[in-house]
Protein backbone atom coordinates (compact mmCIF):
# COMPACT_ATOMS: atom_id res chain seq x y z
CA UNK A 1 0.00 0.00 0.00
CA UNK A 2 1.91 3.12 -0.91
CA UNK A 3 -1.17 5.31 0.19
CA UNK A 4 0.72 8.11 2.97
CA UNK A 5 -1.42 7.92 6.13
CA UNK A 6 -1.68 11.85 7.60
CA UNK A 7 0.33 11.59 11.23
CA UNK A 8 -0.86 14.16 14.01
CA UNK A 9 1.40 14.14 16.76
CA UNK A 10 0.42 15.79 20.08
CA UNK A 11 3.51 16.43 22.80
CA UNK A 12 4.50 19.63 21.57
CA UNK A 13 8.13 20.93 22.20
CA UNK A 14 8.89 17.55 23.53
CA UNK A 15 12.10 15.50 23.05
CA UNK A 16 9.44 12.65 22.20
CA UNK A 17 7.50 14.75 19.83
CA UNK A 18 10.41 16.13 18.38
CA UNK A 19 11.74 12.32 18.05
CA UNK A 20 8.33 11.09 16.46
CA UNK A 21 8.54 14.11 14.10
CA UNK A 22 12.65 13.02 13.17
CA UNK A 23 11.33 9.82 12.44
CA UNK A 24 8.37 10.27 10.75
CA UNK A 25 9.91 12.10 8.30
CA UNK A 26 12.15 9.33 7.09
CA UNK A 27 8.43 7.00 7.08
CA UNK A 28 7.18 5.87 3.72
CA UNK A 29 3.59 5.40 4.29
CA UNK A 30 3.10 8.42 7.42
CA UNK A 31 3.46 12.18 6.93
CA UNK A 32 3.12 15.20 9.88
CA UNK A 33 -0.56 16.82 9.32
CA UNK A 34 -0.29 18.23 12.37
CA UNK A 35 1.34 18.78 15.85
CA UNK A 36 -0.26 20.26 18.72
CA UNK A 37 1.38 22.76 21.54
CA UNK A 38 -0.88 23.88 24.48
CA UNK A 39 2.28 26.67 25.06
CA UNK A 40 3.12 27.78 21.86
CA UNK A 41 0.59 27.01 19.07
CA UNK A 42 1.73 28.94 15.89
CA UNK A 43 4.80 29.43 16.34
CA UNK A 44 7.44 27.82 13.90
CA UNK A 45 7.76 23.72 14.64
CA UNK A 46 11.76 24.87 13.95
CA UNK A 47 12.02 26.85 16.91
CA UNK A 48 11.68 24.28 19.32
CA UNK A 49 13.50 21.43 16.69
CA UNK A 50 16.56 23.44 15.00
CA UNK A 51 17.69 20.10 14.18
CA UNK A 52 14.46 19.27 11.92
CA UNK A 53 14.53 22.95 10.41
CA UNK A 54 14.99 21.59 6.93
CA UNK A 55 12.74 18.54 7.42
CA UNK A 56 10.04 21.10 8.34
CA UNK A 57 10.71 24.61 7.08
CA UNK A 58 6.78 25.67 7.16
CA UNK A 59 5.52 23.43 9.81
CA UNK A 60 4.08 25.51 12.88
CA UNK A 61 2.50 23.94 15.85
CA UNK A 62 -1.03 23.74 16.01
CA UNK A 63 -4.00 24.12 18.55
CA UNK A 64 -6.20 21.31 20.23
CA UNK A 65 -9.44 23.03 17.97
CA UNK A 66 -7.80 22.83 14.76
CA UNK A 67 -6.24 19.11 15.39
CA UNK A 68 -10.04 17.95 16.29
CA UNK A 69 -11.24 19.89 12.66
CA UNK A 70 -8.20 17.96 10.94
CA UNK A 71 -8.91 14.37 12.49
CA UNK A 72 -12.97 15.24 12.01
CA UNK A 73 -11.86 15.59 8.00
CA UNK A 74 -9.23 13.17 7.57
CA UNK A 75 -10.44 9.58 6.57
CA UNK A 76 -7.57 7.59 8.74
CA UNK A 77 -5.28 9.04 10.86
CA UNK A 78 -2.49 7.94 12.69
CA UNK A 79 -2.43 9.78 16.35
CA UNK A 80 0.58 9.48 18.31
CA UNK A 81 0.34 11.08 22.23
CA UNK A 82 3.81 12.07 23.56
CA UNK A 83 1.85 14.43 26.15
CA UNK A 84 2.32 14.33 29.36
CA UNK A 85 0.82 11.50 31.83
CA UNK A 86 -2.51 13.34 33.56
CA UNK A 87 -3.11 15.26 30.31
CA UNK A 88 -2.53 12.74 27.52
CA UNK A 89 -6.06 10.90 28.37
CA UNK A 90 -8.80 13.52 28.50
CA UNK A 91 -7.19 15.25 24.86
CA UNK A 92 -6.94 11.70 23.24
CA UNK A 93 -10.84 11.01 24.24
CA UNK A 94 -11.85 14.53 22.30
CA UNK A 95 -10.23 13.65 19.84
CA UNK A 96 -11.52 10.31 19.63
CA UNK A 97 -14.35 11.18 19.94
CA UNK A 98 -14.52 13.86 17.14
CA UNK A 99 -13.41 11.12 15.19
CA UNK A 100 -15.89 8.53 15.95
CA UNK A 101 -18.68 11.81 15.41
CA UNK A 102 -17.19 11.96 12.19
CA UNK A 103 -16.99 8.78 11.44
CA UNK A 104 -13.75 8.83 10.73
CA UNK A 105 -11.16 6.02 11.50
CA UNK A 106 -7.89 6.55 13.79
CA UNK A 107 -5.32 4.43 15.81
CA UNK A 108 -3.69 5.82 18.17
CA UNK A 109 -0.35 5.05 20.03
CA UNK A 110 -0.41 6.61 23.71
CA UNK A 111 3.23 7.14 25.18
CA UNK A 112 2.41 8.32 28.28
CA UNK A 113 1.52 6.47 31.01
CA UNK A 114 -2.04 7.40 31.10
CA UNK A 115 -3.32 4.14 29.56
CA UNK A 116 -0.82 1.64 30.49
CA UNK A 117 -3.09 0.15 33.75
CA UNK A 118 -6.09 -1.97 33.09
CA UNK A 119 -8.28 0.32 35.41
CA UNK A 120 -8.45 3.41 36.83
CA UNK A 121 -8.25 2.89 40.51
CA UNK A 122 -4.82 0.95 39.81
CA UNK A 123 -3.49 4.56 37.72
CA UNK A 124 -5.07 6.66 40.18
CA UNK A 125 -3.17 4.82 43.36
CA UNK A 126 0.10 5.39 41.85
CA UNK A 127 -0.43 8.68 39.75
CA UNK A 128 -2.03 10.25 42.80
CA UNK A 129 -5.06 12.25 40.50
CA UNK A 130 -8.25 10.96 38.86
CA UNK A 131 -8.00 9.27 35.26
CA UNK A 132 -8.98 11.73 32.49
CA UNK A 133 -10.85 8.55 30.47
CA UNK A 134 -11.47 5.36 32.61
CA UNK A 135 -13.92 4.65 30.08
CA UNK A 136 -11.31 4.51 27.52
CA UNK A 137 -8.98 2.17 29.17
CA UNK A 138 -10.28 -0.51 27.64
CA UNK A 139 -9.64 0.36 23.62
CA UNK A 140 -6.18 0.41 24.79
CA UNK A 141 -3.78 -2.67 25.37
CA UNK A 142 -0.07 -1.90 26.78
CA UNK A 143 3.03 -4.11 25.41
CA UNK A 144 6.38 -3.81 24.23
CA UNK A 145 5.59 -4.81 20.42
CA UNK A 146 7.97 -8.29 20.47
CA UNK A 147 5.97 -9.60 23.24
CA UNK A 148 2.58 -9.50 21.69
CA UNK A 149 2.10 -10.27 18.19
CA UNK A 150 -1.37 -8.53 17.23
CA UNK A 151 -3.05 -6.13 19.40
CA UNK A 152 -6.47 -6.87 20.69
CA UNK A 153 -7.77 -3.32 21.07
CA UNK A 154 -7.67 -0.19 18.37
CA UNK A 155 -5.28 1.81 19.81
CA UNK A 156 -2.10 1.24 22.32
CA UNK A 157 -0.01 2.45 25.12
CA UNK A 158 3.88 2.47 24.83
CA UNK A 159 4.87 0.87 27.74
CA UNK A 160 7.69 3.31 28.72
CA UNK A 161 12.00 3.08 28.34
CA UNK A 162 12.82 1.48 31.63
CA UNK A 163 9.74 -0.96 31.07
CA UNK A 164 11.16 -1.55 27.43
CA UNK A 165 14.68 -2.43 28.38
CA UNK A 166 13.48 -4.47 31.34
CA UNK A 167 11.08 -6.53 29.57
CA UNK A 168 13.02 -7.68 26.84
CA UNK A 169 15.54 -9.12 28.69
CA UNK A 170 13.36 -10.60 31.48
CA UNK A 171 10.42 -11.83 29.26
CA UNK A 172 11.82 -14.80 27.90
CA UNK A 173 13.51 -15.68 31.42
CA UNK A 174 9.86 -16.08 32.76
CA UNK A 175 7.92 -17.08 29.48
CA UNK A 176 10.71 -20.11 28.93
CA UNK A 177 10.97 -21.23 32.65
CA UNK A 178 14.74 -20.20 32.70
CA UNK A 179 14.77 -18.75 36.26
CA UNK A 180 12.24 -17.65 39.47
CA UNK A 181 10.16 -15.04 39.38
CA UNK A 182 12.66 -12.58 41.63
CA UNK A 183 14.18 -10.84 39.46
CA UNK A 184 16.62 -8.06 40.36
CA UNK A 185 16.65 -4.78 37.74
CA UNK A 186 19.72 -2.29 37.33
CA UNK A 187 18.68 0.35 35.05
CA UNK A 188 20.56 3.73 33.91
CA UNK A 189 19.24 6.38 31.87
CA UNK A 190 19.97 8.84 29.99
CA UNK A 191 19.07 12.59 30.82
CA UNK A 192 16.81 12.91 27.86
CA UNK A 193 14.38 10.36 29.68
CA UNK A 194 13.37 13.46 32.06
CA UNK A 195 11.90 15.24 29.31
CA UNK A 196 12.80 18.81 28.07
CA UNK A 197 11.89 21.06 31.05
CA UNK A 198 15.44 21.22 33.37
CA UNK A 199 15.26 20.20 36.79
CA UNK A 200 17.59 19.85 39.23
CA UNK A 201 18.39 16.72 38.55
CA UNK A 202 18.90 16.54 34.89
CA UNK A 203 20.89 20.05 34.77
CA UNK A 204 24.29 19.17 32.94
CA UNK A 205 26.94 19.95 35.49
CA UNK A 206 24.69 17.96 38.02
CA UNK A 207 24.66 15.26 35.83
CA UNK A 208 27.97 15.27 34.12
CA UNK A 209 30.35 12.65 34.98
CA UNK A 210 28.53 11.32 37.63
CA UNK A 211 26.13 8.48 38.37
CA UNK A 212 23.57 8.16 40.76
CA UNK A 213 20.31 5.65 42.20
CA UNK A 214 16.99 7.69 42.71
CA UNK A 215 13.58 5.58 43.01
CA UNK A 216 15.22 2.96 44.66
CA UNK A 217 12.97 -0.09 44.71
CA UNK A 218 10.20 2.41 44.76
CA UNK A 219 9.94 3.54 40.94
CA UNK A 220 5.90 4.36 40.28
CA UNK A 221 6.40 2.40 36.44
CA UNK A 222 7.48 -0.95 38.50
CA UNK A 223 4.13 -2.02 39.13
CA UNK A 224 3.04 -1.48 34.62
CA UNK A 225 6.97 -3.38 33.84
CA UNK A 226 5.10 -6.21 36.21
CA UNK A 227 1.74 -5.80 34.37
CA UNK A 228 3.21 -6.08 31.02
CA UNK A 229 5.72 -9.27 32.13
CA UNK A 230 2.63 -10.91 33.38
CA UNK A 231 0.34 -9.92 30.28
CA UNK A 232 3.55 -11.69 27.85
CA UNK A 233 4.12 -14.68 30.08
CA UNK A 234 1.35 -15.39 32.29
CA UNK A 235 3.53 -14.77 35.27
CA UNK A 236 4.10 -11.93 37.66
CA UNK A 237 7.48 -11.41 38.79
CA UNK A 238 8.56 -9.96 42.05
CA UNK A 239 10.21 -6.70 40.49
CA UNK A 240 13.36 -5.52 42.59
CA UNK A 241 14.35 -2.22 40.38
CA UNK A 242 17.18 0.43 41.34
CA UNK A 243 17.00 3.33 38.52
CA UNK A 244 20.30 5.36 37.89
CA UNK A 245 20.83 8.90 36.12
CA UNK A 246 23.19 7.91 33.95
CA UNK A 247 26.16 10.95 32.61
CA UNK A 248 25.28 11.08 28.57
CA UNK A 249 21.70 12.01 26.98
CA UNK A 250 20.07 9.42 25.31
CA UNK A 251 20.06 5.72 25.79
CA UNK A 252 19.20 2.89 29.00
CA UNK A 253 21.46 0.45 29.72
CA UNK A 254 19.18 -2.29 32.30
CA UNK A 255 20.88 -5.26 33.76
CA UNK A 256 18.14 -8.09 34.84
CA UNK A 257 19.50 -10.76 37.19
CA UNK A 258 17.51 -14.15 38.44
CA UNK A 259 18.23 -17.27 39.98
CA UNK A 260 18.10 -20.07 37.52
CA UNK A 261 16.17 -22.80 38.11
CA UNK A 262 18.47 -25.59 36.43
CA UNK A 263 21.98 -24.76 35.87
CA UNK A 264 22.57 -23.72 32.07
CA UNK A 265 25.93 -22.47 31.02
CA UNK A 266 25.79 -18.72 28.85
CA UNK A 267 25.96 -20.46 25.39
CA UNK A 268 22.73 -22.17 26.22
CA UNK A 269 21.40 -18.99 28.00
CA UNK A 270 22.47 -16.97 24.92
CA UNK A 271 20.75 -19.44 22.11
CA UNK A 272 17.36 -19.63 24.36
CA UNK A 273 17.72 -15.63 23.80
CA UNK A 274 18.50 -16.02 20.06
CA UNK A 275 15.74 -18.53 19.75
CA UNK A 276 12.74 -16.24 21.68
CA UNK A 277 13.57 -13.28 19.55
CA UNK A 278 14.51 -14.70 16.46
CA UNK A 279 11.79 -13.27 14.27
CA UNK A 280 11.85 -9.87 15.79
CA UNK A 281 13.90 -8.00 13.65
CA UNK A 282 15.02 -4.79 16.39
CA UNK A 283 16.31 -7.37 18.95
CA UNK A 284 19.59 -8.62 18.41
CA UNK A 285 21.01 -10.70 21.23
CA UNK A 286 25.11 -11.17 20.98
CA UNK A 287 28.06 -13.17 22.52
CA UNK A 288 29.12 -9.47 23.90
CA UNK A 289 28.16 -7.19 26.53
CA UNK A 290 25.98 -4.75 24.80
CA UNK A 291 26.92 -0.98 24.54
CA UNK A 292 24.22 2.09 24.57
CA UNK A 293 26.34 3.49 21.43
CA UNK A 294 25.25 0.33 19.70
CA UNK A 295 21.53 1.40 19.55
CA UNK A 296 21.83 5.18 20.93
CA UNK A 297 18.74 6.73 18.21
CA UNK A 298 18.07 3.57 17.03
CA UNK A 299 14.84 1.59 17.51
CA UNK A 300 16.90 -1.19 17.60
CA UNK A 301 17.34 -3.50 21.08
CA UNK A 302 20.83 -5.31 22.09
CA UNK A 303 21.19 -7.86 23.91
CA UNK A 304 23.74 -10.35 25.82
CA UNK A 305 23.84 -12.73 29.25
CA UNK A 306 25.70 -14.58 31.21
CA UNK A 307 25.37 -17.50 33.79
CA UNK A 308 27.37 -18.75 36.31
CA UNK A 309 26.19 -22.16 37.33
CA UNK A 310 23.29 -20.72 39.41
CA UNK A 311 22.40 -17.18 38.30
CA UNK A 312 22.13 -15.32 35.02
CA UNK A 313 22.30 -11.71 34.00
CA UNK A 314 20.81 -10.56 30.95
CA UNK A 315 22.22 -7.36 29.85
CA UNK A 316 20.01 -4.79 27.65
CA UNK A 317 20.08 -1.76 25.66
CA UNK A 318 17.91 0.78 23.92
CA UNK A 319 17.32 4.38 22.89
CA UNK A 320 14.82 5.58 25.41
CA UNK A 321 13.69 8.55 22.82
CA UNK A 322 13.45 5.96 19.85
CA UNK A 323 12.80 2.07 20.66
CA UNK A 324 11.49 3.25 24.31
CA UNK A 325 9.33 5.72 22.99
CA UNK A 326 8.76 7.55 19.45
CA UNK A 327 10.33 4.40 17.07
CA UNK A 328 8.14 1.99 19.52
CA UNK A 329 5.07 3.71 18.75
CA UNK A 330 5.61 3.91 15.09
CA UNK A 331 6.61 -0.05 15.20
CA UNK A 332 3.06 -0.54 16.84
CA UNK A 333 1.46 1.76 14.48
CA UNK A 334 3.03 0.20 11.59
CA UNK A 335 1.26 -2.82 12.79
CA UNK A 336 -2.22 -0.98 13.55
CA UNK A 337 -2.33 0.38 9.62
CA UNK A 338 -1.25 -2.78 8.31
CA UNK A 339 2.11 -1.61 7.36
CA UNK A 340 5.59 -3.66 7.39
CA UNK A 341 6.48 -3.61 10.82
CA UNK A 342 9.97 -1.83 10.38
CA UNK A 343 8.66 0.78 7.86
CA UNK A 344 10.70 4.09 9.12
CA UNK A 345 12.58 2.58 11.49
CA UNK A 346 15.99 0.70 9.92
CA UNK A 347 17.87 3.68 10.57
CA UNK A 348 21.31 1.98 12.36
CA UNK A 349 22.45 3.98 15.05
CA UNK A 350 25.46 6.03 14.22
CA UNK A 351 27.62 4.24 16.66
CA UNK A 352 29.51 7.14 17.66
CA UNK A 353 27.78 10.14 19.10
N1 LIG B 1 11.72 11.15 27.49
C1 LIG B 1 11.67 9.83 27.38
O1 LIG B 1 12.71 9.15 27.23
C2 LIG B 1 10.33 9.11 27.43
C3 LIG B 1 10.34 7.73 27.18
C4 LIG B 1 9.13 7.04 27.22
C5 LIG B 1 7.95 7.72 27.52
N2 LIG B 1 7.98 9.07 27.75
C6 LIG B 1 6.71 9.75 27.98
O2 LIG B 1 6.43 10.52 26.82
C7 LIG B 1 5.76 11.72 27.19
C8 LIG B 1 6.60 12.90 26.69
O3 LIG B 1 7.88 12.84 27.28
P1 LIG B 1 8.97 13.93 26.96
O4 LIG B 1 10.24 13.44 27.50
O5 LIG B 1 8.88 14.34 25.54
O6 LIG B 1 8.45 15.13 27.87
P2 LIG B 1 8.77 16.68 27.71
O7 LIG B 1 10.05 16.87 26.98
O8 LIG B 1 8.61 17.24 29.08
O9 LIG B 1 7.60 17.20 26.77
C9 LIG B 1 6.25 17.13 27.09
C10 LIG B 1 5.55 18.20 26.27
O10 LIG B 1 4.15 18.08 26.48
C11 LIG B 1 3.58 19.34 26.19
N3 LIG B 1 2.52 19.65 27.16
C12 LIG B 1 2.70 20.08 28.43
N4 LIG B 1 1.51 20.33 28.98
C13 LIG B 1 0.58 20.06 28.05
C14 LIG B 1 -0.84 20.12 28.02
N5 LIG B 1 -1.54 20.54 29.08
N6 LIG B 1 -1.48 19.75 26.90
C15 LIG B 1 -0.79 19.35 25.82
N7 LIG B 1 0.56 19.26 25.78
C16 LIG B 1 1.23 19.62 26.89
C17 LIG B 1 4.67 20.39 26.28
O11 LIG B 1 4.83 20.95 24.99
P3 LIG B 1 4.01 22.29 24.63
O12 LIG B 1 4.29 23.25 25.71
O13 LIG B 1 4.58 22.66 23.32
O14 LIG B 1 2.57 21.86 24.58
C18 LIG B 1 5.91 19.62 26.68
O15 LIG B 1 7.07 20.09 26.03
C19 LIG B 1 5.60 11.70 28.71
O16 LIG B 1 4.34 11.20 29.01
C20 LIG B 1 6.71 10.74 29.13
O17 LIG B 1 6.42 10.11 30.35
C21 LIG B 1 9.15 9.78 27.70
Amino acid sequence: MNEVTPAIVLGGTGYVAGELLRLIAGHPQLEVAAILSDSQPGAPVAGAFAHLRSTYPDLKFSDLDAIEALIRNSPRCALFSAAPHGVAAAIIDRLLTASAAARTRVHCVDISADFRYSNAAAYEAVYKHPHGAPARIHEFICAVPEHLQKSPTPHVAHPGCFATATLLASVPLLALGLTDTRLFVTGITGSTGSGRKPVEGTHHPHRHSDLYSYGALSHRHVPEIIACAKLATGVEPELNFVPHSGPFARGIHVTVQASLKKSIGTPQALDALKSYYKDCPFVHVSDTAPRVKDVATSNYANLSAVTNGNSIAVMSVVDNLNKGAAGGAIQWMNRLLGFAETAGLTAPAPGWT
